[in-house]
């Protein structure tokens, strides 16, 4: 079933002045429900632009965006959308305006119109989901470092329970555990709840640890989208957008050149080993060409 479905969307930026700027064109894409969507493109290409199109933050200059089965130029719909629709934008940390971590991550929950009890329950819930204890509550988010506030940010979204999650570059500027460590709850999360998710990143290595199918903007257009297995293994179609494969994508490519083809191109280093595991335990010669 689908959750979003973009029908020629075009953003146009400051329309009719000097400045006027096409950051979308005729996208055409549809999310299903439940699925773990990773949108992929080059800095500018239009990730967070159409990334508020799906909560109705933007409308379209020209098209149609549906998300759960209403239009978000239907007023009405839109501003029911909060609910439902959660969005982590891309620099979350500089929307913490509470004295506690509490306070931040209950604020969403609150406007639920939840007891106060559903509300701490959920908020402990969710600081669990980004890994930091319960004592954090009581913390001051000003004296926190920039990959916590990060992650507060991001609780505060979990904590609403949305049905679409749309991480906007959630792991930028954290370290790299931190960032499988939440990227592995948010696959935890989907699994659990059915819960749409759409993980905007540069990093293509955690779309092909995590998507199901994966979509490619190019200056505002839609190159490609597909299963993350066969976006993900296409090296020029990724260049063409200002994109770097998977290393394990890489490394594939490269064995081929020199002469050792894989029966199956691996998305990450786990599946390189099993895959080269496989054809030496099973003593098939890897084939020619
Ligand atoms: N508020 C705005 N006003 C005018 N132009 C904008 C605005 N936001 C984005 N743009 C322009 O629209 C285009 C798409 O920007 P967008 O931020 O959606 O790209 P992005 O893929 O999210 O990039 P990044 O990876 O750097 O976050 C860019 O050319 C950008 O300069
Ligand atoms: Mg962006």
């Amino acid at each position: 079933m689908p959750c979003i479905e973009a029908d020629g969307l075009t953003h146009v930026y400051f329309p009719g002045t000097p400045l006027e700027m096409v950051a979308l064109r005729d996208i055409q894409l549809t999310v299903n429900e439940g699925e773990f969507i990773a949108l992929v493109g080059a800095s500018g290409s239009g990730k967070s632009t159409l990334a508020q199109h799906f909560n109705g933050l933007l409308l379209p200059a020209s098209g149609s965006v549906r998300v759960l089965g209403g239009d978000t130029a239907d007023k009405k719909h839109r501003r029911a959308l909060w609910r439902y629709v959660g969005l982590v934008f891309q620099f979350p940390e500089r929307q913490i305006f509470s004295n506690t971590v509490f306070e931040d991550i209950a604020f969403g929950p609150r406007n639920m119109g939840w007891d106060s009890l559903k509300v701490a329950r959920r908020v402990k819930e969710a600081l669990a989901s980004v890994g930091l204890s319960a004592e954090m509550q009581t913390a001051n988010p000003n004296a926190l470092s920039g990959g916590v506030l990060r992650r507060i940010a991001i609780a505060g979204v979990l904590a609403m329970r949305p049905r679409v999650l749309i991480m906007d570059e959630p792991g930028a500027g954290l370290e790299p555990e931190a960032r499988q460590f939440i990227l592995a709850q948010l696959k935890e999360l989907q699994a659990k709840y059915g819960i749409t998710v759409l993980l905007i990143t540069h990093n293509l290595e955690d779309a092909a640890r995590f998507a199901d199918r994966v979509a490619v903007l190019r200056a505002g257009e839609l190159l490609c989208v597909g299963k993350a297995g066969e976006v993900l293994s296409r090296i020029e179609l990724l260049q063409k957008a200002g994109l770097k494969a998977p290393f394990a994508v890489e490394l594939a490519h490269r064995l081929t050149v020199a002469g050792i083809k894989l029966p199956v191109i691996p998305l990450t280093i786990e599946d390189t080993a099993r895959v080269l595991y496989d054809l030496m335990s099973t003593g098939a010669k890897p084939g020619r060409g």
